[in-house]
């Protein structure tokens, strides 16, 4: 199997649950490498990127608003990236399917998911579905700096930002 990087969020209902231990025991069993991790408050135009995909759903802005903690008081998620051999398949087997209903009883999504009143899966992890979305999404949600090994080709942007720093 090939070495692969794929993108795992904690969303907020599994925060909320305070699942976060159970939920990265579990993917512990694939044995892949953490190689980069955060706490992350979402934007609306974060959220709305990542799903770009979903736009014409009715469910879009349900999903955008999930992601974004607003139906959990938990304004976060915890975004992390997981590489090793076949990355991709061994989170999305642990993770099971993104429907909670079908997803097996023993998966992650299985064991804590739920679907709302309002017809919209909370099922507590978001794994990407291959490596082309795992690229994408892990671009989007990570700097190259903030993750311990070279996935990607980088370039030297030389800019001048304000930020903050410690006084
Ligand atoms: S697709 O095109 O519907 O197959 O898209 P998919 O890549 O599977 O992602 C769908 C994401 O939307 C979340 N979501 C729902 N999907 C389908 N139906 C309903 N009702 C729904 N509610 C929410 C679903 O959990 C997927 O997000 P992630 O983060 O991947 O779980």
């Amino acid at each position: 199997m090939a070495m692969e990087a794929t993108l795992i969020l904690i969303k907020p209902d599994g925060l909320k649950k305070s699942l976060t231990g159970n939920i990265l025991t579990r993917l512990s069993e694939t044995k892949l490498e953490i190689v980069a991790a955060k706490m992350v408050r979402v934007s609306h135009a974060l959220a709305a990127v990542h799903y770009q995909h979903l736009k014409e759903k009715p469910f879009f802005e349900d999903v955008l608003q999930y992601l974004m903690g607003e139906y959990h008081d938990r304004r976060k998620v915890m975004a992390l990236v997981y590489y090793g051999e076949g990355a991709a398949v061994k989170c999305r087997a642990l993770a099971g399917a993104t429907n909670p209903e079908e997803a097996d009883p023993v998966s992650i999504r299985g064991s804590y998911g739920r679907i709302t009143t309002r017809g919209v899966y909370e099922n507590c992890i978001h794994v990407s579905a291959n490596v082309a979305d795992a690229d994408r999404e892990i671009k989007l949600w990570f700097q190259p700096d903030e993750i311990i090994v070279d996935l990607y080709p980088t370039q030297i942007v030389v800019e001048t930002v304000e930020k903050r720093s410690w006084t």
